[in-house]
């Protein structure tokens, strides 16, 4: 059942990106706060946000923000990329690519443009057995979609 919702969702961005070239999608390239206004966080669901959120078109800006540990807040979080579905599915960070370390989400946050028409797999690598990714729900994919430049 799994398989066939994401066929569907498939579908539904092939349609989005065929509509995009053709007409609809135009505009500047916008910065989206991942999670919104509730940040980078443990226990948030954050494929759930980025299916509601979706569409994503190429060269908009993910702004990752996250407290450092400190002893306030001593739970650390960073920001990975993953290689594939499997990696993603299971948080498997063997293979993955540090984007941004625990520190690198303070302040206006880390900054990651969507360049290219692929599918991105984000997560965080930290937590006692990676349990930000595993249980914590941070992890998420996105495929932005071509924009038509304006003319
Ligand atoms: C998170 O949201 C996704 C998509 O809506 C859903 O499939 C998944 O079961 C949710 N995960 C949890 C742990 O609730
Ligand atoms: C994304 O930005 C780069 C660098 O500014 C630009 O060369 C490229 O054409 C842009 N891509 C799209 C699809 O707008
Ligand atoms: C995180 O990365 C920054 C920039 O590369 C570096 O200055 C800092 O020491 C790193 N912090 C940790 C905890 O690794």
């Amino acid at each position: 059942m799994k398989k066939m919702a994401a066929f569907g969702y498939a579908q539904v961005l092939v349609l989005l990106a065929i509509a995009c070239m053709v007409t609809v999608c135009q505009g500047q390239a916008e910065t989206i706060v991942v999670g919104g206004s509730e940040n980078w966080r443990f226990g948030f669901n954050y494929t759930d946000w980025a299916l509601k959120r979706a569409p994503f078109y190429i060269n908009d800006t993910l702004v990752f923000r996250y407290d450092p540990p400190s002893n306030t807040t001593p739970a650390a979080h960073s920001v990975y990329l993953l290689p594939n579905l499997w990696s993603y599915l299971t948080c498997d960070l063997r293979w993955a690519k540090l984007l941004a370390n625990s520190t690198q989400g303070s302040g206006d946050g880390f900054a990651f443009v969507l360049s290219q028409w692929r599918v991105y797999y984000f997560a965080s690598g930290e937590g006692n057995k990676l349990n930000d990714c595993r249980v914590g729900g941070m992890k998420f994919f996105a495929i932005p979609l071509p924009r038509r430049r304006r003319a």
